[in-house]
């Protein structure tokens, strides 16, 4: 319970607006502060919460394409470096990251959980929210996902995929809900526990950076997000991206992009064991 305390005093301190309530802000959960971050993104720390049952082996409730749990967030922020410098205070590592050979950074993937991440930044107009993301076990409960959704005739609510992530590994697709907010489906990241779990960087020219399989980014996947709120309810301005944006630089006829890099044949390093 002291780290309430702890949360509510260390955003104080960075100067952003808290809101404390000894009963909570909502059903089952007690003792709770919401804070607007540095950011603009609005977080709630809490310590005591109502369990409900867990349905891990309910299987007569589960259905093909079943959720099994919350994975990760994707956050927009104009300045990559700086969100970073600060979830990185709040004890997150990066597991993988987005760069140039000019040094700007694109995106950044943050982990608490040992998994590549809790939350992404995605640099871009922010704070908006990318995206929201739930686990399944495997890939084919998302293939399930997809055919569903063509059954029901709303495939027009798939934003992008289902593919691989070159990122993260995970298999991936991107739907969009009923008011238009993106969620993601995600399974088979990898384990990132060690305490010396080395940082994966990508080129921002890389064409399998974010589609192992090379399939193309749709626009709006960089150009679309949702509004985030502040603790009154009202949605946060949105401050524009001064550095280079991901989809400016890889999307177009700018040849910039490549599948090998020079000195790679067949995607293998040369000299590499195959
Ligand atoms: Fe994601």
């Amino acid at each position: 319970p002291a780290e309430v305390d702890a949360a509510e005093a260390y955003y104080k301190e960075l100067g952003c607006r808290t809101e404390r309530r000894k009963d909570g802000f909502s059903k089952g959960i007690g003792d709770s502060v919401r804070v607007e971050d540095p950011l603009g993104f609005p977080y709630e720390f809490f310590y005591d919460v109502e369990h409900v049952e867990r349905l891990t082996q309910r299987y007569d409730l589960y259905s093909a394409g079943e959720l099994v749990r919350l994975d990760h967030f994707n956050q927009v922020t104009p300045d990559v470096p700086r969100g970073r410098k600060y979830l990185e205070d709040l004890g997150f590592r990066v597991s993988e990251d987005i760069k140039d050979s000019n040094g700007v950074t694109y995106a950044a993937w943050m982990h608490r959980k040992q998994t590549v991440h809790d939350t992404a930044l995605t640099g871009g107009d922010g704070p908006r929210m990318h995206h929201v993301a739930f686990a399944t076990h495997e890939k084919h409960n998302i293939i399930q996902i997809c055919d569903k959704m063509g059954a029901l005739r709303i495939s027009d609510r798939i934003e992008r995929g289902p593919g691989r992530h070159g990122v993260s590994n995970a298999f991936y697709l991107y739907i969009l809900d009923p008011d238009g907010h993106r969620i993601e489906i995600y399974t088979q990241d990898y384990y990132t526990g060690d305490p010396d779990n080395p940082t994966v960087t990508w080129d921002v020219h890389d064409n399998q950076r974010r589609d192992w399989w090379g399939n193309a980014v749709v626009p709006s996947w960089y150009t679309e997000a949702s509004l985030v709120l502040d603790l009154d309810g009202n949605p946060q301005p949105v401050i524009q991206r001064t550095d280079a944006s991901e989809m400016a630089v890889t999307i177009g006829a700018d040849g910039f992009s490549y599948t090998r890099e020079p000195g790679e044949e067949r995607g293998f390093k040369v000299g590499a064991q195959l």
